[in-house]
């Protein structure tokens, strides 16, 4: 694939790339490093892709995945519970914002983990995690609660060397690396500097606090009045704040409401 080769990608030396697969075209990197890992695949598998004929986003949603863009996922395991996995997606989007920024793209944090240019997606992030089986005896606290996580596919599509028309979204706006810096960038170049800022981030998730702070530090939505989808409700208030554990913290008309997931949509730019 233009720009990325396996030796190349093994030559970064990263330990988020110790078994390198390049594609020219998968269905979806996620796919097949789940795949790898239900095999037994160690931590640092990286899946990389030019073209995903089936590429995924969050909530089921379709991922538009032409050639140009950096399709990956990596294996992840963490030796870390749930609840710890669970920081994975906002702990990759501050990795992954520093690395853009790095560049001269001013990339934004969208709550969760959308990253944005002037309010247009450049980058989406979906962790998905496996836990390990435990005995039918043993006693449940909630879903997974407590549970080792046995590994976390951590996938990142990040529209690179192209035009975003490219990507063929209807509705929604985007960019793209090329749109925003008005030249291609070396893929093998940005996979290292993506790599290295989400083994940085990685590194220290159980100090999320920090990652918190950093993340407030990177994003677009505190302050700004929101609408957010959840489990097909709406609900609509300032964002005030992120909760210990990355939750948003939304102040409605009946009070503050505490989100671990929804669709953000942001309707002012006005800050509280
Ligand atoms: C989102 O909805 O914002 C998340 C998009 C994640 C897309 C990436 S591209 C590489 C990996 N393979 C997939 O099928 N999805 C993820």
């Amino acid at each position: 694939m233009s720009g990325l080769s396996r030796g190349a990608v093994e030559r970064l030396g990263s330990p988020l790339a110790t078994r390198v697969e390049v594609h020219e075209e998968l269905r979806s990197t996620q796919e097949r490093a789940r795949e790898l890992a239900r095999a037994g695949a160690p931590h640092g598998t990286l899946v990389v892709s030019r073209i995903q004929t089936g590429g995924r986003g969050r909530l089921g949603r379709r991922w538009g995945s032409p050639p140009g863009g950096l399709w990956m996922s990596l294996v992840l395991r963490p030796g870390i519970s749930t609840e710890v996995a669970a920081r994975t997606t906002q702990s990759a989007a501050v990795g992954v914002a520093k690395a853009l920024v790095e560049l001269d793209v001013p990339a934004r944090i969208k709550w969760p983990n959308d990253l944005l240019v002037d309010g247009r997606k450049v980058c989406g992030i979906l962790a998905e995690s496996s836990t390990q089986s435990v005995p039918v005896t043993a006693k449940r606290v909630g879903k997974g609660a407590g549970r080792p996580v046995d590994f976390v596919v951590l996938g990142v599509g990040l529209n690179a060397n192209l035009d975003p028309e490219d990507l063929g979204v209807v509705g929604r706006e985007v960019a793209t690396l090329r749109s925003e810096l008005g030249h291609d960038v070396d893929l093998t170049e940005l996979l290292g500097a993506i790599l290295s800022h989400l083994g940085a981030e990685l590194g220290r998730i159980e100090d999320f606090g920090a990652i918190l702070e950093d993340w407030r530090a990177l994003n677009c939505t505190l302050g700004e009045r929101v609408r957010v989808r959840r489990f097909g409700e709406m609900l609509e208030g300032i964002a005030l704040d992120l909760g210990p554990e990355g939750e948003l913290l939304l102040q409605t008309r009946g009070g503050v409401v505490e989100l671990f997931e929804g669709e953000v949509e942001q309707l002012s730019r006005e800050r509280t």
